[in-house]
C-alpha cells in the first residue's frame, strides 16, 4: 500500500522517503566530446521511477510548502506544467492527500497525460498557443482565471517560488555532491526552464570555484533572444523570465544556444552511446560541445533532465512523420 510504505504510516514521511530515492541520481561518464578536446560527465536526472528529474521537484515543493505553513492537508494544489512536473505532483498529492489540478497544453506527450489521468489528477488543457507568449502564456492565463474562481487553491508557482531551488539545495545537492569528483570538473553547463536545478547545483559548484554555464534553446527569451516556438518541452521561456533564474543571473557565466535540429542530433549522438535521453539533454550535450570549443575547458559536468522514452521516437528519426513535429503545426 502506498499509504503505508514500508510500515511508515505518516504520509509526509512516506513522501520524503520516496523523494530521497528520486534524488539519489547517478553521475556517469558520457565519453569524449568536441572531437576529443573535451570529456562529458552527466548527472542522470532521468533515472527516477518517472523517468524525469521533476519527480524531485513535485515531491519536494509540496513537502517544503507544508513545512513553511503554506499548504494545508486536503488543500487543492494547482500548477502549470508541460507534463513531467504534473506527473510528479499528481503522485505526491495522492500520497499526501492533496487534490491536484494541472494546466497544460495539447502538446503534452500522450503517455504523460495518461499517467496523470490514472493518478486521478484533474487536467485543464488550453486550446492552443498565445500569439506571442506561446503555450506557456495561454497556460498561465487559464491558471490565473481558475485561481480567481477558487482562490483557496495553493499555486506551487515553480517559475517564481523560492521553494523550487530550495528543493534541489535540500535533497539533490547533498546526495550528488559526493559522487561528483569536483577536482575533475573544469566547468559545468545546465539547461534552464525555471532555473531550479541550475540554481541549486551552480551555487554549490561556484562555491568550489567551478564556472557554470547555461545551454538554452534558440527562441528562448530567458537570456534575451527573440521569443520563438520549439518542439522542446520544459526548456526556455517565450513569455517571461522566471524569478527563480531572474534573481540568480550572477551565477550564469555565459549562454550557448542550440536549435531543435541540433537538439535532435544531440539525442541521436547520445543514443549512439547507449544513453536514451529527451530533447533537452540534446541541448545540454550541444551546449557542452560549444563550451569546450569556445573556452578550451576540457572536463565538463552536465545534467540530463529526462528519458527519451517520454517522447517516443520524436528525436530519433525512426519515422519521418514523427520526427520533430512542430509545435502547433
Ligand atoms: C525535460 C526538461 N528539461 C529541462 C527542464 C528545466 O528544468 P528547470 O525548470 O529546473 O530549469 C525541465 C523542466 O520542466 C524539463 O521538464
Amino acid at each position: 500500500m502506498i499509504e503505508d510504505w514500508n510500515g511508515i504510516a505518516d504520509p509526509r514521511l512516506v513522501a520524503e522517503r520516496m523523494l530521497e530515492g528520486f534524488a539519489d541520481l547517478p553521475v556517469l561518464d558520457c565519453g569524449p566530446i568536441a572531437g576529443g578536446r573535451g570529456r562529458l560527465r552527466a548527472i542522470y536526472g532521468m533515472t527516477t521511477t518517472e523517468s524525469s528529474f521533476k519527480s524531485i521537484l513535485g515531491f519536494g515543493i509540496l513537502l517544503l510548502a507544508y513545512e513553511a505553513g503554506l499548504l494545508e492537508p486536503g488543500q487543492t494544489v494547482i500548477e502549470s506544467t508541460s507534463g513531467s512536473l504534473g506527473v510528479s505532483l499528481a503522485l505526491a498529492g495522492k500520497i499526501l492527500g492533496n487534490p491536484i489540478e494541472l494546466v497544460t497544453d495539447p502538446n503534452i506527450p500522450a503517455i504523460t497525460r495518461r499517467k496523470i489521468e490514472l493518478l486521478g489528477a484533474k487536467l485543464h488543457i488550453v486550446s492552443g498557443p498565445h500569439p506571442t507568449g506561446g503555450t506557456q502564456q495561454s497556460r498561465v492565463e487559464l491558471l490565473e482565471a481558475l485561481l480567481r474562481e477558487r482562490p483557496g487553491m495553493h499555486w506551487t508557482d515553480q517559475n517564481n517560488s523560492d521553494l523550487n531551488p530550495a528543493v534541489y539545495r535540500r535533497w539533490l545537492v547533498p546526495s550528488v555532491t559526493p559522487k561528483l569528483d569536483l577536482d575533475w570538473i573544469d566547468a559545468a553547463i545546465f539547461v534552464v526552464g525555471t532555473g531550479g536545478h541550475f540554481v541549486g547545483l551552480s551555487e554549490m559548484l561556484r562555491s568550489k570555484g567551478i564556472p557554470c554555464y547555461v545551454a538554452d534553446r534558440v527562441g528562448s527569451a530567458t537570456f534575451g533572444l527573440e521569443p520563438g516556438p520549439s518542439v522542446l518541452r520544459g526548456i526556455g521561456n517565450m513569455n517571461c523570465v522566471p524569478k527563480v533564474i531572474g534573481s540568480a543571473m550572477h551565477l550564469v557565466e555565459d549562454v550557448y544556444y542550440s536549435d531543435d535540429e541540433e537538439a535532435a542530433a544531440g539525442v541521436r549522438e547520445l543514443a549512439g552511446r547507449g544513453i536514451y535521453a529527451g530533447g533537452t539533454s540534446g541541448i545540454a550535450l550541444q551546449g557542452a560541445v560549444k563550451l569546450v570549443e569556445a573556452t578550451g575547458a576540457r572536463n565538463i559536468l552536465t545534467f540530463f533532465p529526462d528519458r527519451g522514452d517520454l517522447y517516443g521516437d520524436q528525436f530519433l528519426g525512426a519515422s519521418p512523420e514523427s520526427e520533430l513535429v512542430r509545435v502547433g503545426a
